[in-house]
């Protein structure tokens, strides 16, 4: 490819990639903005990656996503990162300033935007349960804090890596009071009942019937309303969003944060506000066709 070519180019590295809904979504994007434009997966295995990364000033794309497991491997390869990528510690949009490389991070963004407006919850001054500590519950735990959340408890399997995050963000956010809770059930009952919203950000769920946690942890609706979210949204009901809502419980999944995500990627990379209903419809016709059951 060289520069005579009237189409930009942009893509996703990440590995397996087989399922990926992102390209039928950009691509809609493009067409529906009137831009001439392509969205490639690469599906690299370690080594393919940094190879490519290597030959990153040479490259024919205009801007790129990263997903699973590269959001943290690219960081050397970038010539800079934004607040967000360097708070969450991981980057999933890169984009081009001049001729340098910057990596941002638009979960945060998405995540955001899909709790306010698809969830209609506003986090300022409220009490939010995160169960998970990995790149995801990060992207989370930054978006709350921004948000003004009040108290955020976080519980994770692993409690050093919980540990290690609060300390990172207990700097950040010193107005947010930041607590820690075993991963287990009566500290997790206790919590679920003081808190307005729950966030799974662990990869529990993925697989058939996996469960966080006892549904009889949750309480009923008519003893404390809770907003449940899932960050998956394949499959779009996890045991823990049906748990939730069997309770009377409002529930979210991980769609509109994919959604929102890749419209801030979007609007990134062409300056051009994010056609984000038709972006929607092609992220739901393509998870449909790959059998999401959205
Ligand atoms: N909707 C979206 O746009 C979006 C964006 C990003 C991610 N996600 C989803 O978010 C989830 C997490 O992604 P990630 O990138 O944060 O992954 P990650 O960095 O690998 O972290 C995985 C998290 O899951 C926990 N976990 C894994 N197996 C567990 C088990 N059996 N019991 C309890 N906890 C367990 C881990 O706990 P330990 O630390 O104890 O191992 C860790 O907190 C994935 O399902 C991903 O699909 C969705």
């Amino acid at each position: 490819l060289n520069k005579k070519t009237d189409f930009q180019l942009f893509g996703i590295f990440g590995h397996p990639l087989a399922h990926t809904l992102s390209p039928a979504m950009q691509e809609a994007g493009f067409a529906a903005a009137g831009i001439k434009a392509y969205y490639l997966v690469f599906d690299f295995d370690l080594s393919q990656f940094k190879q490519s990364m290597k030959g990153l000033h040479q490259f024919p794309l205009q801007g790129f996503n990263l997903t699973v497991p590269y959001k943290q491997t690219i960081a050397p390869f970038l010539d800079e990162l934004s607040a967000e990528a360097k708070a969450v510690g991981a980057v999933n949009t890169v984009f081009r300033k001049g001729k340098k490389w910057i990596g941002t991070n638009t979960d945060v963004f998405g995540f955001q935007v899909s709790l306010k407006k698809d969830g209609k919850f506003q986090p300022r001054g409220k009490k939010a349960l995160v169960i998970g500590a990995g790149g995801a519950a990060r992207a989370v735990v930054y978006g709350l804090c921004e948000e003004e959340i009040k108290i955020l408890t976080i519980s994770n399997r692993h409690k050093d890596r919980a540990q290690k995050m609060i300390l990172e963000f207990r700097k950040k956010f010193p107005r947010v009071q930041f607590e820690i809770i075993p991963f287990e059930n009566a500290h997790l009952k206790h919590a679920l009942q003081r808190s307005d919203l729950v966030v799974n950000a662990t990869s529990v769920g993925l697989k058939p019937n996996e469960k966080l946690f006892s549904a009889s942890l949750i309480p009923k609706r008519s003893q404390k309303n809770i907003l449940f979210v899932d960050l998956i949204y394949r499959p779009a009901e996890t045991p823990f969003l049906k748990a939730a809502k069997e309770k009377g419980q409002k529930t979210l999944n991980g769609i509109g944060m994919l959604l929102y995500q890749g419209a801030r990627a979007f609007e990134i990379w062409t300056s051009k506000k994010a056609p984000v209903d038709v972006m929607r419809k092609a992220l739901f016709l393509s998870s449909k066709s790959a059998g999401a059951n959205l």
